[in-house]
């Protein structure tokens, strides 16, 4: 499994606490699409790299970090059969695998705390899309494209 991960200049260091987490605690590879700079960096970039790297099959899925998650999230659902969740606790992030089939993560590293966002991690890359009755509303969405 191929996690890719992006983020701004107000994420460095919770970026890297993020791909490390996961590396150890899951084995993934972990490639960084971000910024390693705390120079001002503008988030589209990164949303936009991430979101590509899914879309080609470079890395099965993304997680983003800029303040909010908001921008950066935004950012990443322009490019089409992206479903990037921006959230900030875990029943959405849950919810969001088993119904919405999200293919990215985004969270605000001046949002919530490093733990909260790891029990985050955890439910997003553990559930699985339900299928089903979802399917129909996804491709609904991927109408809209
Ligand atoms: C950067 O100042 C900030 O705007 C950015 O990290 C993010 O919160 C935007 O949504």
């Amino acid at each position: 499994m191929k996690i890719g991960i992006g983020n701004d200049h107000v994420a460095v260091d919770y970026k890297e606490q993020i791909k490390q987490y996961i590396e150890e605690k899951y084995g993934y590879d972990v490639i960084n699409f971000g910024t390693d700079s705390v120079e001002r960096f503008n988030y589209p970039a990164s949303g936009k790299a991430v979101a590509e790297a899914v879309i080609k099959g470079v890395v099965d899925k993304g997680i983003l970090i800029c303040g909010t998650g908001v921008g950066i999230g935004i950012s990443a659902n322009k490019v089409p059969r992206i479903r990037c969740v921006i959230c900030s606790e875990p029943y959405s992030a849950k919810l969001s695998r088993q119904h919405n089939d999200t293919n990215v993560l985004s969270f605000g590293s001046r949002v919530i705390g490093i733990e909260l966002a790891k029990m985050i991690v955890d439910e997003w890359l553990t559930t699985e899309y339900e299928g089903g009755r979802h399917q129909v509303r996804l491709d609904m969405i991927s109408d809209m494209e």
